[in-house]
């Protein structure tokens, strides 16, 4: 271990990630992020799983989710994982939201990170709509079409913003691909930007005290 230590200064790193200070009176409501944080790693690890078989095509997403499901060994295990991971990771970060507010950790100098925790919400409620269409089955198909017909109210854009969202007039092959990749590569990717400033401004000016 130490000749490990040694060429990678590992003791170090530990001491300057888990050995920081906190204030001594703060409780289990402060592991709420973190949990949160947890359900991500999950969710990104089953997800990056799920793509090895998932297929983003009109003619054969459905198919590929029945064969994850039904075919592939702990395909299920891991589909399973995946959706309920989704589900806790937004629970979580919506206790975790509670939490900060509760704790008036909104106000300065923390202003910045609770702006950049309010994007994190909308991105992972995001992340929740586009994975919500990925099997392909009826109840995803209308959902999406109820969803993002919603859009249309928006004022002078209104159809215009549907069209985008859907890449099209209908809920299609089209959409299938854009919720994809946004589900997959786009969001994840803005997800991870955020928790490292998130991270890094908890860092930089400590947890805040409790009430
Ligand atoms: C992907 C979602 C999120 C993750 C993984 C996450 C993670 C974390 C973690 C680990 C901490 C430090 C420990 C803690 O307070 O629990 C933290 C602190 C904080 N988070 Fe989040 N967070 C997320 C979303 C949000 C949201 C939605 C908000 C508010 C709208 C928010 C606002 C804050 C603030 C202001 C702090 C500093 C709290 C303090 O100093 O007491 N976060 N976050």
């Amino acid at each position: 271990m130490s000749a490990i230590d040694k060429r990678f200064k590992l003791s170090a790193l530990h001491r300057r990630i888990l050995k920081k200070p906190i204030p001594d009176n703060i409780g289990y409501g402060y592991c709420l992020g973190g949990m949160a944080f947890t359900f991500f790693l999950i969710l990104a690890a089953t997800g990056l799983m799920l793509t090895l078989y998932y297929v983003p095509s009109e003619a054969e997403a459905y198919k590929s989710v029945q064969k994850i499901t039904e075919d592939v060994p702990l395909g299920w295990l891991v589909r399973s994982m995946h959706k309920w991971s989704a589900s806790l990771f937004i629970i979580f970060i919506l206790l975790h939201t509670l939490r900060v507010f509760a704790a008036k950790a909104y106000r300065a100098p923390r202003e910045l990170n609770w702006i950049i925790g309010v994007k994190l919400l909308a991105l992972s409620m995001g992340s929740g709509f586009t994975g919500y269409l990925l099997p392909w089955d009826q109840k995803a198909y209308w959902a999406t079409e109820v969803g993002t017909s919603m859009a249309g109210t928006v004022p002078f854009i209104g159809e215009y913003l549907v069209q985008f969202i859907r890449g099209g007039r209908e809920v299609g092959g089209e959409t299938l691909i854009r919720f994809y990749s946004a589900h997959a590569f786009i969001i994840p990717l803005c997800i991870v930007a955020l928790l490292w400033m998130h991270f890094h401004i908890v860092r930089r000016q400590g947890i805040s005290k409790r009430l």
